[in-house]
This record gives C-alpha cells, structure tokens and sequence, in this order.
C-alpha cells in the first residue's frame, strides 16, 4: 500500500521537524497536538526553519519552501487527523502510560493497513504495544533532532512487529532520504543508551568540579572528533529527556544507569536546555 498520508501526533521540537521532514518529500501530513498555542507556533517555526537552513541556503526554492509548508495541516482533533492517513507516527512526552494509552485508542479509528510508528528515544516498543489490539502494526521510528537534517534513522523491531510492518516501515524512512539501522527491541535501543552514558557522565565530571561544562564540550570535539559536546547535546535534546531515559534506563537495565544528582537538580528547577532557554549554557 502506497504511503501518500501521514499523521504527526505531538507537535514538539520532534513532531515539528518529523511534519517538515514528510512534507519535503511529498507526504501530505496531519500534525496533531493537544496544546492549540503549540500547535499554532508550529507552522511559523517551520517557515522560518526551511527560510533558515533550506532556502537562504540555496537548497531549496522559496517556492518549494511553500509547498512543503502548504502540505502540513494542522489539526486539535486526533480521531479526524488519524483517518485516510496510511502512517501514525506518534512523538508525544516520552511517557510510557500516555504512548500506551494512544496506542489503544488507535486501535478502534485507523483503517487496517496503518503502520503505527513510536518516535521514542527509549522506551520498549513492546511494552508500547501491549495495550493495543493491533500490536503487529507497531514499531519504532526514532528520528534524531533536528529530524529534517540528521541522517540516521534507527528502526526498532518490537516482539510483536510484523514482517511487513517492519520492511513497509524501512522503505517510508528510506523514502525520507535517511539511513536505517535495524535494532532489536531493548530499552534505550542503540544510540540513546550510548548517548546516555556519554552526557551522564558529562554531567557527573561538572558537579565534581573537575573542569568547566565549556571545557567539557571543547574536550570531546577535539578529543573524538565530536561536532558537539556532551552538555551542548543534552542542551539541544533537553535536559529532562535525558533525566527520563536514565530513570528508565535504571528502571529496566540497572542501577549503573542512574542519572547525576545534578541532572536531576537542572530538571527540577526548569534548566531545560534551549527549549527553557538555559540549561548548561544560556541561549
Ligand atoms: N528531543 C529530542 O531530541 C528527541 C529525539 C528523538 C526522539 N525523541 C522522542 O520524541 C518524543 C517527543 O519528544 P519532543 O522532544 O518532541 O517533546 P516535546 O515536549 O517538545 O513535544 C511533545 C508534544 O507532545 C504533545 N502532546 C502530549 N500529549 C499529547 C497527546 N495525547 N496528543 C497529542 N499531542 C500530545 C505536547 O503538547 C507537546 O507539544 C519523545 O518520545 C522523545 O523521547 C526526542
């Protein structure tokens, strides 16, 4: 079944840039939120994102940029969005009750040949499922920030994934011009558990007071051969993403994973990263 819909739910700093992402390969997308205010900036930080990155660039024209834009429809009401749309690609908190819940209610208002996609970074994909009545429909999609621009794709198989749904699922993130790595499903997949460890620590040697958060970040550009630090990239991914991936990463994995009191101070008191406009750096 050809891929010609696609319904975004969430439209945070994922959904937005998944919605761009489809909408420049020619997808028509419904992006979804619960929050009308979230939802009506969406559109504006879009245009001025493909204005930004795509079109002062020279990589794609202003009229492309309003193609693309006129292809996103906003819409409040998930149950009409979700309808005629061959792929949901849900990237709601990362929340295990709110995605299970969604995952249920969908069960009764797609059509049948729906690909039910989770854009987690970390949670089971089975466990994501349970609920649903169409758990051979679902698997993950985990898209990495900014959505349009990274190039990998990791794709994650959950116990109850379908063959089909899993190459359909390959072919649309290929579609998307993106490089997919197979992944069994396993708490934190590949790349946030890794990732995790890497900013965790980060943060860990800061609290200490071993070196400076600027010092940290230039060690491991220069070092590795990173494009960003550890706390630049916890900044940029926001600070209580990674506060709950450790907490569920400890949770389903073990101790080792617990995050740094320090993280979980920053959370508390709302230094998110870029989003809060302060984190470990201010923007
Ligand atoms: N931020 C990243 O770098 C990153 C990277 C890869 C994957 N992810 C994953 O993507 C998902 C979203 O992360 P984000 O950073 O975009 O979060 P975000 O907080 O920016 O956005 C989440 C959006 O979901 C909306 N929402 C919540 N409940 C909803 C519901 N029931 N129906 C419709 N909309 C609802 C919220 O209003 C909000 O706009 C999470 O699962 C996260 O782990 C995040």
């Amino acid at each position: 079944m050809d891929i010609k819909n696609v319904c975004v739910i969430g439209s945070g700093i994922m959904g937005s840039g998944i919605a761009q992402l489809c909408a420049t390969h020619g997808f028509n997308v419904n992006l979804v939120d619960i929050d009308i205010e979230i939802l009506k900036n969406t559109k504006n930080s879009i245009e001025k994102n493909l204005e930004r990155f795509f079109v002062l660039k020279n990589k794609i024209s202003k009229k492309d940029a309003e193609k693309i834009l006129n292809r996103i429809n906003l819409n409040i009401n998930r149950d009409e969005a979700v309808r005629d749309t061959q792929i949901v690609i849900e990237a709601v908190f990362e929340d295990m009750n709110l995605k299970q819940q969604l995952f249920s209610e969908l069960d009764a208002i797609c059509n049948k040949d729906v690909i039910l996609a989770s854009n987690t970074s970390s949670l089971s994909i089975t466990d994501i499922a349970l609920k649903s009545k169409l758990q051979e429909r679902i698997v993950g999609i985990h898209f990495f920030n900014p959505a349009p621009v990274m190039k990998l794709i990791e794709l994650i198989r959950g116990k109850k994934t379908s063959d089909e749904i899993f190459d359909r699922a390959k072919s649309f993130s290929e579609s998307l011009n993106k490089t997919v790595v197979s992944v069994r499903d396993s708490p934190g997949f590949v790349t946030s558990r890794l990732i995790y460890v890497l900013c965790n620590e980060a943060v860990e040697i800061l609290r200490k007071g071993i070196a400076s958060a600027e010092d940290i970040d230039i060690a491991c550009k220069l070092a590795f051969n990173f494009p960003m630090g550890p706390l630049e990239l916890s900044d940029l991914v926001g600070n209580d993403i990674y506060f709950h991936i450790g907490r569920y990463l400890a949770n389903t994995l073990g101790e080792k994973y617990q995050s740094s009191p320090l993280l979980k101070q920053m959370v508390e008191d709302g230094l998110l990263g870029r989003k809060s406009r302060k984190g470990f750096y201010e923007y």
